[in-house]
This record gives structure tokens, sequence and C-alpha cells, in this order.
């Protein structure tokens, strides 16, 4: 008897053992790998992977590039890719890559609850996690038209001459042109990239920053950008950064109608993923308080998950009417998108 018990005291002990093995060792062969291709690049993401790792034994393998280019890289591995999980931002590239038939569908009682329902695609191919909204912004010094309220006003001949536009093959212009088409159908979307173009100050040209720096300067009174680039230019340590965000106003459009455009940064699990059920896990984890914070923070993201506060100087200009638009239809219209701004002269 106490033979037998001294040998079930020795087998749970090796057991418990065993199981302490799983829990704490990352990498360890039981918990198994999860492969990420990833298009952004940020230290935080690194703190999220080894977090993931941490409470869950998963290991994670990186592999970071263009979005463009991971998307053509998981085509060519084809049903040999190892690739688990694409992460990216904006839905209008998502929806490249949905396209391509690259991902598969996902059922997760946690992503359906946490994600607000226009931030995920209808049939759970992909999620959005952080949320960026496209403004208008516009040189504090100079005197404006007395509406400069909504997107509509950017087409307004009363700016004549004074918006500075991203060139209209940039994603943030096509998924807000491809907004427009959803609500308004593609003549009127079309009337207004005609009468935005028919106000431009100069040629398209130059990323966000590179506008927000133009209407700071006085080069153009508007222009429209993701609030995110504003935000780094309020939280840099380089005072004339900071001066050249204070130089600008923000209009958060639309307040009295639809509310702002609004897009995201988001991940789905793909076709031939071989640690499917360990991607779904992440991507679950990534909706968790700290991980949403983590992940939109740096970036000067709002948090995908209502209700978290990200800690960014753009909470100064409050909380805003978001456009509660499904972000499908961002990618769904872009091949629209691209044929009006092609009509409408929009470089
Ligand atoms: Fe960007």
């Amino acid at each position: 008897m106490s033979r037998l018990l001294a040998g079930l005291l020795c087998l749970g002990l090796v057991l418990s053992a065993m199981v302490g093995a799983r829990a704490d060792t990352p990498g360890a062969p039981e918990a198994g790998e999860l492969n990420i291709y990833s298009a952004r690049h940020y230290d935080t993401d690194l703190a999220l992977y080894d977090r993931f790792t941490e409470e869950t034994g998963i290991r994670i393998n990186l592999i970071e590039g263009d979005s463009d280019e991971l998307i053509a890289r998981i085509e060519r591995e084809g049903t040999h890719s190892p690739a688990d999980l694409l992460i990216t931002v904006d839905a209008g590239r998502l929806w490249r890559a949905e396209e391509k038939g690259l991902f598969q569908t996902v059922e997760s009682g946690i992503l359906e609850t946490r994600i607000p329902e226009h931030l995920r695609h209808p049939d759970g191919l992909w999620f959005g996690l952080s949320k960026r909204a496209r403004i208008i912004i516009y040189n504090k010094a100079q005197s404006h038209p007395e509406k400069l309220d909504t997107y509509a006003d950017l087409a307004d001949p009363a700016n004549r001459g004074a918006v500075c536009m991203r060139s209209s093959s940039n994603i943030y212009n096509l998924s807000l042109l491809a907004a427009l088409i959803e609500h308004q159908g593609t003549e009127e979307a079309e009337n207004w990239a005609k009468g935005v173009v028919a106000n431009f100050a100069r040629p398209p040209q130059g990323n966000d920053t590179a506008n927000i720096r133009a209407v700071a300067a006085g080069e153009c009174r508007i222009s429209l950008v993701n609030t995110y680039y504003v935000g780094r230019l309020l939280g840099s340590d380089n005072p004339e950064d900071r001066a050249v965000a204070e130089a600008i106003g923000l209009v958060f459009p639309d307040q009295q109608g639809r509310g702002t455009h609004v897009n995201i940064g988001g991940a789905g699990v793909l076709i031939n993923a071989p640690n499917r059920a360990n991607a779904v896990r992440f991507i679950e984890f990534l909706t968790g308080d700290w991980a949403q914070r983590a992940f939109s923070e740096q970036n000067h993201e709002y948090a995908a998950v209502p209700g978290i506060e990200i800690d960014t100087p753009l909470n100064a200009f409050g909380p805003f009417r978001e456009d509660t638009l499904n972000a499908a239809a961002l990618g769904r219209n872009q091949p629209e998108a691209v044929r009006i701004f092609d009509r409408a002269g929009w470089k």
C-alpha cells in the first residue's frame, strides 16, 4: 500500500514537472509555433510577441516586409506556405489578400464580442485591431471659408486653389473614395473627386507627413491625412515637429452626418496555415486590453476594441463620431475608386 502510494506520488511529481515544462518553456514542441508575416514594424510588436510566447509557450517566427510583397510571397508559396497569419494596415490591403483567396474563415466568440462588427470582415476573413481616421487639416494662420466640416467641403468651389493631396494611387485615398462610393454611389463620388481636383493647389505629391508640412508652411491651406501622422508630430521629441503640428488645425469630418472615415490595421488567418489554432489564439490575444494598447499606442492609432483609451496627444481633440460602414466595403470598391480617380484626373 505504502509502495503504491509512493509510486503514485512519484508519478504525480513527474507529471507536474512535465506540465511545468510545457507552460514555462517558450517554444516547447507541445505548444507549437506561429508564423507571422507582418507589414508592421514597431518595437511594441516585439513586446507583444514576447508576451504571447510567455503566456502560451507558442514560439513566434516573424517575417516582416512590404504588404504587397508579403501577399505575393504567400501566393508564390501556395499550399506549402508556412505563413499562418498576415498582419497589415488598411482594409484595402487586407482586401488584396482576400481577393486572391489567401484568407480562411475564422469563427471566434472572443473576436466577435471584442471587435465591433464594422471593423471585421462579415465572414471572419480578417479582423481590425487598430483604427485610424482620415481627417482634414488646415493652416490655422490663414483665413478660411466658413464651412470646412465635411469631406464634401473639400470639393466646394470656396476652396479653389487651397488643397494639397497625396496621389490617388495611395491606398488611404482609395479607401476613402471607396467609402464615398458605398454611401453616395459612383456618380456622386466622381463629382466629389472632380471637385477636389479642381481645388488642387498643386499636383498630388508627397506622403501624409509631407502634406502636413506643406499646410503648416502655408504652401496650401488644407489637406487630408491620417490621424497618426499628426499624433507622431505632436508627440515628437523634436520641437520643430511639434511646431509643425501646432501650426495646423484638425477637422474630424462629417460629425453631423455619418461620421469620419476610419480605416484599420488588422490580421487574417491564411488559407494554408499550418498552425491555425495558434493564429486564432494570437488574434484573440491582440484584442486583450494590454495588447490593444501596445498594438495601437506606439503608432498613435485608436484601439479597435471600444472603451480602451490610448495615451496619445490626439486625445486632446476629443472623441469623435466615426463612420460605421463595414471596412469590407473599402476593399470591395477599390477597383471602382481607381477608375473614378483616373476619370477625375487625380494623378
Ligand atoms: Fe501610413
